[in-house]
């Protein structure tokens, strides 16, 4: 893939090495409100955090077109950035609205005293709402055996107590606090906690939660500006024609993680009792389930060439970089399960989008040049090698029509901010 000299990014040495040391940083995902819940392969904010130290200033848009359990809005607007979020998942969608509320005192001090009170609604000798009409469409599959229905009945007890907050946000922030105490309680475990410790971690999770959303109220009203924060569910095909982004700027950076090649990643199920799947997330965050798995991973993996994930992801990239302008960093992380053929073809996509991929001067003598991060306790499951017990991730950092670069240069400079030409138009085109 590699035609003629690579096109440079000029960034300070200091946020190159940031950018770098973030993108390989191992640390535990903490901080902010990113641990209201744990979304399936999301990435390190301070990963995220470091791109957008690096190509944007306070003010300016970030776009997250696959944005998943929203990281990347809660550190822009941690950071005073406005921030844009596109998921076709509902529950991405409800993660990443409750994560990046800015509650209000009043709603906080509200919610504490709900949080106090919360373990003794827990009992199992008293009766729990049913949620019927969820029951009726099969959210409660996998529920009712025996050895899980007392764990049913606490967090129908818990759902029903967060239905008694006083307003829409806060019912969120209450069925997000369940939803987090039973995906540790249910999702991937061996053994399943006892009710006093499912009542236990509730009454922590919902005290931890209310100072963290504290934490990051706090961090988005440090600004000058209130950053701003707009969350689409939908597909990013097409949207360059949604009307609820037509009067925002451009993004200045589209920092973002597509659903990966060939690497199956369950978004929309949790596993309990070995590898059976639950739709009960849905249930609990009071959201619908699009469709089967393939829908969120762009594709069915049993087709070799992938056929189908390279036209959404085509599809999808084009309408982003429609919205985009010439200034626009896209920063995306990605793996494959086959990088050998699947990283040429995610390039060529992005070429023949109108994207040209820019390079940290400072990665020159390694690898290939591109900033790989190896991921090692990751388990993913792929078609072509079977189970994968660790894998490697590749940042990849492009902007719309770089021109070529001469032979006597070889970089194609991101200016700082102050020296960029005004903002070009971004006329739409249309897309699959
Ligand atoms: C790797 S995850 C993103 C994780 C995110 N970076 C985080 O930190 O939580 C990819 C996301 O892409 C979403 N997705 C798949 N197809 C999409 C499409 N056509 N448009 C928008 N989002 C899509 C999936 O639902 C999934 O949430």
């Amino acid at each position: 893939m590699d035609k003629g000299a690579p096109f440079l990014l000029d960034l300070s040495a200091f946020a190159e090495a940031a950018l770098i040391e973030g993108a390989r940083n191992a640390q535990p995902v903490m901080g902010l409100t990113h641990n209201f819940y744990r979304y399936p392969a999301r990435f390190s904010p301070a990963f995220v955090r470091a791109a957008i130290n690096a190509f944007t200033e306070p003010g300016d848009y970030v776009l997250d077109p696959y944005v998943g359990g929203g990281t990347s809005l809660i550190e822009a607007m941690a950071l005073g950035r406005h921030a844009v979020g596109v998921d076709i998942s509902e529950l991405a969608e409800f993660v990443t609205k409750v994560k990046t509320s800015i509650l209000s005192e009043n709603e906080l001090s509200q919610l504490e005293l709900w949080a106090e009170t919360l373990p003794n609604r827990i009992h199992i000798q008293r009766p729990a709402p049913r949620f019927a009409s969820y029951a009726a469409r099969g959210y409660y599959k996998h529920l009712d055996h025996h050895s899980r229905w007392r764990l049913r009945k606490a967090i129908e007890q818990a759902l029903g107590s967060a239905l008694t907050l006083d307003s829409a946000r806060m019912e969120a922030f209450g069925r997000c606090v369940v939803l987090r105490t039973a995906q540790w309680a249910l999702d991937g475990r061996k053994k399943l906690p006892s009710i006093s410790e499912f009542r236990a971690m509730l009454g922590d999770n919902a005290c931890n939660m209310v100072v963290a959303a504290r934490v990051f109220r706090n961090a988005a009203k440090s600004h000058d500006e209130r950053p701003a924060v707009h969350v689409l569910n939908r597909s990013a095909a097409g949207i360059e024609d949604d009307h609820r982004l037509a009067t925002l700027p451009a993004p200045r950076l589209v920092v973002t993680s597509p659903p990966y090649p060939g690497i199956h990643v369950l978004y929309h199920r949790w596993q309990v009792d070995g590898r059976k799947e639950a739709p009960l997330p849905f249930m609990i965050a009071n959201k619908l389930d699009g469709a089967g798995g393939s829908y969120y991973t762009m594709g069915d993996r049993k087709y070799p060439e992938l056929a189908t994930y390279f036209a959404n992801i085509e599809a999808t990239m084009s309408s982003v970089a429609a919205i985009a302008d010439s200034q626009t960093v896209f920063v995306q992380m990605v793996a494959f399960s086959e990088p050998g053929w699947q990283l040429p073809r995610y390039l060529e996509t992005m070429e023949q989008i109108g994207l040209t991929e820019m390079r940290l001067p400072a990665l020159r003598g390694e690898q290939d040049g591109r900033l790989w991060r190896s991921v090692p306790n990751r388990r993913w499951y792929s078609d072509q090698r079977g189970e994968t017990p660790g894998s490697q991730e590749v940042v990849l950092i492009h902007r719309k029509g770089a021109k070529q670069p001469s032979r006597s240069s070889r970089s194609d400079r991101v200016l700082p901010r102050q020296d960029r030409p005004s903002s070009e138009s971004s006329g739409s085109r249309s897309v699959r």
